[in-house]
């Protein structure tokens, strides 16, 4: 079955053409530069530009596959979570195109996609398995009992940590999005020049908060922040605080549910320190890690075609002619497939 994915839930278009029985035959993102002179996203201008680039890109992704659009069997869209306007022009495209192409669409969930991506690799995870998601708009760990059953071990309670990443740089001046600036930062930072609170590690649980963190780096900031070097160490420590506390809840969520595989997907799985600090935990408990490829990290349309190929395959198809975007979504609402 041959699946064109189509993303657009924040500031990234993604399109990708993936085959069951061949993989992934091409991709593109357009990562949009409108938001940078704003430091942070505006939805309007997400809209708008989704709207001109996703066609091109789909035309880009179909010669660059050598297909042709009768070929394609069906159509997987971002429906949620994400921005509303943004979730819209996907639906709309793809629901337009699979009618008048006489073929299936299916409304795909964003995290679920991210939480396939390491799937998209060679060397991949097999169900069931434990997941940690950390994005933009959300921290969780996940029971991935089977595709569509996941159960929800814990979440942030606040910002979502890639949010806490974005918001100290901002703090410190960085550009958006703050992730790969503030990793570049800390690493001319002294260690141990500051220490920041990892929040809610003294209490049983899974759940997570980060937005204290953020307000500790606020204080040392508005207290010292002048120089560059002192910039650098409070990034640092910043990171060192976030990779810590990502860390030990895996740990805490890997002894608890006996999972011998642990997925970590969503743009903060980039961060270098993150991963290297995630496979040490977890190789010394004798258990493995699965990552997606450093551009599948953050937002791409190749896990959406992947997520919406699977689901696709099994039947699943969007009814009727109306459609809807899902801002707010929970992974636990899916329906699983057996
Ligand atoms: O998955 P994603 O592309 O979009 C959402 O679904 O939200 O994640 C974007 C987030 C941003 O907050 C960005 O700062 C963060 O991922 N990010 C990183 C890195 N690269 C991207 N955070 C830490 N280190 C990175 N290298
Ligand atoms: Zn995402």
């Amino acid at each position: 079955m041959l699946v064109l994915g189509i993303e657009t839930s924040c500031d990234d278009t993604g399109v990708a053409l993936y085959d069951s029985r061949e993989g992934l035959l091409a991709h593109r993102l357009y990562s949009q530069l409108v938001h940078v002179e704003y430091g942070g996203i505006v939805p309007e201008l997400a809209s708008r530009d989704h709207i001109r680039k996703l066609l091109p890109l789909i035309d880009t992704v179909i010669k660059a596959a050598e297909i042709e659009p009768e070929n394609i069997d069906g159509i997987a869209y971002t429906a949620g979570p994400g921005l509303a306007g943004a979730l819209l022009v996907g639906a709309s495209l793809a629901r337009s195109l699979a009618w008048a192409w006489g073929i299936p669409a299916l409304g795909v969930h964003h995290m679920e996609g991210h939480l396939l991506s390491p799937m998209l690799e060679l060397d991949r995870p097999e169900f069931p398995f434990l997941a940690l998601l950390v994005s933009g708009g959300h921290t969780l760990l996940a029971d991935v009992r089977r595709l569509g059953e996941y159960g929800i071990l814990g979440q942030s309670v606040d910002d979502a940590v890639g949010e806490a990443f974005d918001k100290t740089a901002k703090l410190l001046g960085l550009g958006y999005p703050g992730g790969p600036a503030i990793a570049q930062l800390a690493e001319t930072g002294v260690a141990d020049r500051f220490t920041f609170p990892r929040p809610m590690l003294d209490r049983p649980g899974l759940d997570f908060s980060f937005s204290g963190l953020k307000t500790a780096v606020a204080t040392e900031v508005a207290a010292q922040a002048d120089d560059v070097q002192t910039r650098a160490d409070i990034a640092r420590a910043f990171q060192e605080a976030a990779v810590d506390t990502l860390v030990r809840k895996c740990k805490r969520a890997l002894e608890q549910t006996g999972h011998k595989q642990l997925v970590i997907a969503g743009g903060v799985s980039a961060n270098q320190l993150l991963r290297a600090r995630l496979a040490d935990m977890v190789g010394a408990l004798g258990a493995r890690t699965y990552f997606p490829r450093q551009e599948f990290c953050t937002d791409n349309g190749a896990m959406i075609a992947y997520a919406g190929t699977l689901r696709m395959m099994a039947g699943q198809k969007d009814e009727g002619t109306g459609f809807a975007a899902h801002p707010r979504w929970s992974l636990e609402a899916l329906p699983s497939v057996v």
